[in-house]
Order: C-alpha cells, then structure tokens, then sequence
C-alpha cells in the first residue's frame, strides 16, 4: 500500500523500518498518519518476511510531537472519545504485536509521541532526545494511553508530575526511569544498534518471543492472571518443533536453527 506519512523499508534480513514523514510539522500525529500506522501494522501481522519493527521519525528534530494540535482543536465532547479509542486501539495493536516493535526516538516524543514511544515494546533514544506529556497546556490529558503506560514504565510519582506539570525530561533523565533502554549520541547510531538487537532477537524461536511478549503485557493488566497465561504459554511452547530443535541443538553442542514452528 502506498502511504503519504509514512516510509517503509524493510530489509533483506527482514528488519522493518517504519519513519512517521511530516518533518515541517515535527512528525505531528494526525489522523491520516494513525490511520496508516494501524495498516502498517496490521501488515507486519500478516507479513512472515518482517522479523523486527523499528518505528523512527523523520530527521533529527523530532520523532514525534504529539498529536496534530490543529485536529485537536477541532474534537468536542461527544466525537473526542472515539478519537481517543481508535488511536488506543493502534498503539495497543503494537504494544500486542508479536513481532518484535522498538521505539527509536530521534529528538522530541510529546504528548501522542510519548505514547507512541510507550506502545512498541522499548525505547532507544538520541542524546536529543526529550519525552513528555503536555496535554495539560492544552487543557486536556493524555488520550492514547499515555495515563497508563507512563505510570506503569516509571511509576505513578514520576508519571504524576511529568503529567501534572507538562515537564519534559531529557534522554538521560528517561534512561535513569527505566523509560529507554540505550541513549546514543546519533541517529544512525541508534538505528544501527536497533537493528542489532532485533537481528539478535530474529534469531530465538520466534513463537517463544511472541508469547514473551504478550506474557510481559499481562503483567501491566491487572485484570489478567499473568501467571496462567505464562504456565499456559509454557505448555505452548514445549510442543513446538523449535522447542525440540533448541533443545536437541544444545545437547548436540550445535547452534538452533528455528523455524517458527
Ligand atoms: N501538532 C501540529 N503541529 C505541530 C505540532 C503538533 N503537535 N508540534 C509542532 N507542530 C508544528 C508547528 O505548528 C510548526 O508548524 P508551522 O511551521 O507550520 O508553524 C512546526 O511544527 C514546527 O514547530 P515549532 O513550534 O515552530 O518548533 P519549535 O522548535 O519552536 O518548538 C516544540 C518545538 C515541540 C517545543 C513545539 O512545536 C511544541 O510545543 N509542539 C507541541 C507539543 C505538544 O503539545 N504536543 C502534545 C500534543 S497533545
């Protein structure tokens, strides 16, 4: 499919590159942008060639800041909670996604940016790099699942003030809260050390890292027995064929090759 806001590269060795492309209004979310970052998605579901997503944005300035303040303005009481369910609904196609999602966060992550960031399975960010949610200067609050996911990442404290005062805090400052998990000084080196990791993850049995990861976002739902599902997602994987390739390999003093069987 063709999309106006966003460019898709995927590599021969299956790493997917998805960058939100509106530079002159800092990679601002509109609803054209959710409405292909949902497609894009729903792609990567269907896709057995993606191994691993990396969502950026657009040059250096800002990997996304915030929803389009100018859509925003135009949203009333009785249309805003439907605008707030889809894009919930888009960011926790993401979060669910059993391909492997990172965040690479080039410069500004605000508001829907921040949230974004918070939906892919974890963060890198640039030295530039600066997170917040200043939906309070607009009179509103986060809609995209912002009130949750940052007080599960970093605690309800921290989560309270960054969205009480609108505060943004900088790369090392997110790294400190658990919010990334590397800071690089550029770009190209961020990107290049996501690609790293999900080339090291591509290679685990993919069946395994997909229930990982749905078995870690339980854990963030308080209304899931996350231990049943991780007792039955166990029981899953040992009647795989990969499981019998990781074991066999290991007795074998050989490396796996999996299959995604
Ligand atoms: N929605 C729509 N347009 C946005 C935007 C947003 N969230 N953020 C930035 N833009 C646009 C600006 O309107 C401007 O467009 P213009 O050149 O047509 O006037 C362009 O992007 C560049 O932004 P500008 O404000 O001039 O850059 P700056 O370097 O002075 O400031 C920010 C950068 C990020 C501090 C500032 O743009 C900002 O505060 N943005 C809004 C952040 C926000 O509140 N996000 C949460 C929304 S819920």
């Amino acid at each position: 499919m063709d999309y106006n806001n966003l460019q898709i590269e995927t590599s021969d060795t299956g790493i997917q590159i998805i960058t939100i492309n509106r530079p002159d209004k800092l990679n601002a979310l509109n609803i054209e942008t959710m409405q292909e970052l949902d497609q894009a998605f729903h792609e990567v579901y269907d896709s057995t060639r993606v191994k691993g997503v990396i969502v950026t944005g657009s040059g250096e300035k800002a990997f996304v800041a915030g929803a389009d303040i100018s859509e925003l303005a135009e949203l009333n009481e009785l249309n805003a909670r439907k605008f707030a369910e889809r894009g919930q609904e888009t960011f926790k196609l993401i979060e669910d996604c059993h391909t492997p999602v990172i965040a690479a966060v080039n410069g500004f992550a605000l508001g829907g940016g921040c949230e974004l960031a918070m939906a892919c399975h974890f963060r890198l960010a640039t030295t530039n790099a600066k997170f917040g949610q200043p939906e309070v200067n607009l009179g509103i609050i986060p809609g995209y699942g912002g009130t949750q996911r940052l007080t599960k990442l970093i605690g309800q404290g921290k989560a309270l003030e960054l969205m009480m005062t609108g505060d943004t805090i900088d790369s090392e400052e997110a790294l400190k809260f658990g919010m990334v998990n590397y800071v690089l000084e550029t770009k190209g080196e961020m990107i290049a050390k996501s690609v790293e990791l999900l080339l090291k993850i591509s290679k685990k049995a993919p069946l395994a890292i997909g229930q990982v990861i749905e078995c870690a976002n339980t854990a963030l739902n308080s209304e899931q027995n996350g231990y049943q599902l991780e007792a039955n997602s166990f029981a899953n994987c040992c009647g795989t064929e990969d499981f019998k390739e990781g074991t066999t390999a290991f007795l074998e003093k050989r490396s796996p090759n999996f299959t995604g069987n």
